[in-house]
């Protein structure tokens, strides 16, 4: 791998610019000095933070959800994470001991100048897309964050001569589904690997953990009633959620795994469950009391549309409702977490710690074992 980047390095010298931090600097000048490898990139060490993994990696999509489990997975085996940001610096902070020191490189970052992502992905010998976005903005469309960016991104990583590119989907992308996420994230899984072939897709169901948008959604929804409205009472949706952990790990693995290249993985928990039987399973780890009613889908998109018009993070839109309902895909003919070598963590040994928070005082430190497991189902 190391020597790939070497390689690589030989023909070409980057440009250096403001925007790049000290830190970029030192990996820069690294790679300028025309030696087929230099002994920065060789893996060294026994494997720990302080190690050097051989990975060079740039992980798009850093400051979300995800992005923070990928970062600290990277840098506790000893890698170099160049971390691409458009956000305010501080909001990127959270990663910075993630790795050991130096190790970390913060990269403003434009998606729409071409430059910028090539300057990315430049040194790196992974790249890794993690860039989604739940809605629609005024500046950047489904188009734009699950297709153009993408497409850019494997686009420059080509160029750059990338070993490994790990484009992040979601299980349900498909071009004739409802949601328009899930259409574009079609499309952006085709546009991928037109630019890119070898390049290795990740399926992720809906994730959970501390920062989720899936059980944090269902529990937050009894600050608007009693009762939480559910279509078809959420008996016709079949869900299979995965930890984060599990799909961070899945990441790690696949860009160890020297036959990954070209393949797409399909990252599942290890049960389905009855939509409606999993928002039950939520309320009752939150010892709270847990009423649905069937809500009919218009009056859904109404009650969402009025989400839609927050101009800052949108808590639920009429694509969400849609997405939520949709029951997950079952892939049999696709590797998984175990072909990666990972277990799928069951989600009743780690609900707990994203509910907890939603407990009353009086609950807080009761124990998770009072509240009885969802039933799986075979469909
Ligand atoms: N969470 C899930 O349940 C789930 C399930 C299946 C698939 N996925 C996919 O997994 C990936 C990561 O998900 P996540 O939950 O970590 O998402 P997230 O928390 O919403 O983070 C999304 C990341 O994408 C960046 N981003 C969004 N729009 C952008 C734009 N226009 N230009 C540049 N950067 C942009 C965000 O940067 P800023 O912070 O600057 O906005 C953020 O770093 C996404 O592709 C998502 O679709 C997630």
């Amino acid at each position: 791998m190391a020597a790939v980047l070497g390689c690589r390095v030989r023909h070409r010298v980057l440009p250096m610019s403001r925007a790049v931090s000290p830190g970029f600097a030192s990996i820069v000048s690294v790679l300028i000095q025309k030696r087929n490898t230099h002994h920065v990139v060789i893996p060294a060490g026994k494997g720990g933070r302080s190690s050097f993994s051989g990975i060079v990696a740039t992980v798009f999509g850093a400051s979300g959800f995800l992005g923070r489990y990928v970062v600290n997975r990277l840098g506790r085996i000893g890698s170099q994470v160049v971390i691409p940001y458009r956000c305010d610096p501080y909001d990127v902070n959270h990663l910075r001991p993630m790795g050991d020191l130096g190790q970390l490189t913060f990269l403003e970052w434009d998606p729409r100048d071409k430059d910028s992502t090539r300057r990315a992905v430049g040194c790196s010998n992974v790249v890794i897309n993690l860039v989604g976005r739940e809605w629609e903005t005024h500046n950047f469309r489904f188009d734009d964050v699950h297709v153009k960016i993408p497409q850019d991104i494997a686009h420059a990583s080509k160029e750059a001569g990338v070993e490994k590119l790990i484009h992040v989907s979601h299980l349900n992308a498909d071009i004739k589904s409802i949601s328009k996420l899930l259409r574009t994230k079609a499309v952006g899984e085709m546009a991928v690997r037109e630019e890119f072939p070898d390049s290795i897709i990740i399926k992720p169901s809906e994730i959970f953990g501390r920062e989720d948008k899936f059980l944090n959604y269902f529990s937050q929804m009894r600050w608007f009633g009693r009762a939480i409205p559910l279509i078809s009472m959420g008996k016709k949706t079949v869900k299979q959620p995965v930890y984060v952990v599990d799909v961070a790990k899945a990441i790690v693995s696949a860009i160890k795994d020297p036959d990954s290249s070209g393949k797409t993985y399909v990252t599942v928990g290890p049960h389905r469950y009855l939509l409606h039987d999993l928002v039950e399973y939520v309320y009752a780890v939150m010892h709270r009391p847990f009423i649905s009613y069937p809500l009919p889908r218009p009056l859904y998109h109404l009650a969402a549309k009025l989400f839609e018009l927050n101009p800052f993070d949108k808590w639920t839109s009429r694509d969400k409702v849609d997405r939520l309902h949709i029951t997950d895909m079952k892939y049999t003919d696709l590797p998984g977490l175990e072909d990666l070598g990972i277990i799928p963590t069951p989600i009743e040994q780690k609900a707990i710690e994203v509910l907890r928070r939603h407990r009353r005082y009086r609950w807080y430190s009761a124990d998770v074992e009072h509240a009885k497991p969802a039933t799986p189902v075979n469909y």
